[in-house]
């Protein structure tokens, strides 16, 4: 799996832009003191530190599948519950929580619809339900001139926008599939600045996620000609990307309600 990376080569990579997204996610799905949350898919803890900066660390448990980031999100906060595991089997009794949150964990979740429906299961009825995706295929993710370039050299390479929940409006199909309730939708954006295109690039080259993934199975060659095409994309000197997120929240149905036909 390609988040099977350190804790660090994921902070230079995807980290810049989940740490500021992350300020924004809890905002929306207005996480208050008093709250207990579940951090699903929390890589090494970018919402994780927002949680524990609004609830306290005893009021937040963390769950990912990824050992490296497990062992990074226990180390940076004490208190916190933290897990190894995978939102379609939450190792979670029934209605655990308030809030359940999963920021850009639903476009690799094996099923999407069980890991929200789990989520869904152990948080209590009335709570809430959240999760973002970066706008993979309107273009307008963090992630897109790489996958232009890509495309501009490899037609047919296989890129994130049709994951799930990367266009508009998929992430309340998915929880209205999961029987959650109230669904609204909404977009994030987050600005992150680059001195040169190096630090712009370097990142990429860490085996981080699908992008990181695609980089290392190319040969030297193809390598540069990628570098070189993303950098004919970008503007000379520094540079702002600015990205956008696909953002949801629902509510848990109360036991007994069941869905209008
Ligand atoms: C793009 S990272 C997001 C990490 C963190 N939430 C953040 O915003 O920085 C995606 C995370 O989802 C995790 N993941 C992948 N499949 C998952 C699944 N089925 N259930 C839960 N987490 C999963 C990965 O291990 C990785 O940590």
């Amino acid at each position: 799996m390609s988040f099977n990376v350190p804790a660090d080569a994921y902070a230079r990579f995807m980290g810049q832009f989940s740490e500021p997204l992350a300020v924004q996610f809890v905002e929306w799905a207005d996480a208050r003191t008093g709250h207990r949350a579940v951090d699903v898919g929390c890589g090494p803890g970018a919402l994780t530190a927002q949680l524990v900066r609004r609830l306290g660390a005893g009021a937040v448990v963390a769950i990912d599948p990824s050992d490296s980031f497990v062992a990074a999100t226990a180390a940076r906060f004490r208190g916190v519950d933290v897990r190894t595991g995978v939102a379609e089997h939450l190792p979670f009794p029934d209605h655990s929580f308030d809030l359940a949150l999963a920021q850009l964990v639903v476009h690799f979740m094996t099923d999407p619809v069980s890991g929200l429906r789990e989520m869904a299961r152990v948080t209590r009825a009335g709570g809430l339900v959240a999760a973002c995706v970066w706008d993979h295929a309107g273009e307008s993710g963090p992630l897109a001139t790489f996958w232009q370039a890509v495309r501009d050299l490899d037609p047919g390479a296989h890129d994130e926008s049709d994951l799930a929940g990367a266009r508009e409006g998929h992430l309340a199909e998915l929880c209205s599939a999961a029987d959650l309730t109230h669904v609204e939708s909404g977009k994030l954006s987050v600005r992150v600045q680059f001195a040169t295109f190096d630090e712009w690039w370097e990142p990429y080259t860490l085996g981080v996620g699908p992008a990181g993934a695609y980089v290392a199975r190319l040969d030297d060659d193809a390598r540069d000609a990628l570098r070189i095409r993303c950098q004919q994309r970008l503007p000379a000197g520094g540079f702002e990307i600015n990205a956008s997120a696909w953002c949801v929240r629902a509510r848990v149905r109360p036991v007994g309600v069941v869905a209008a036909s």
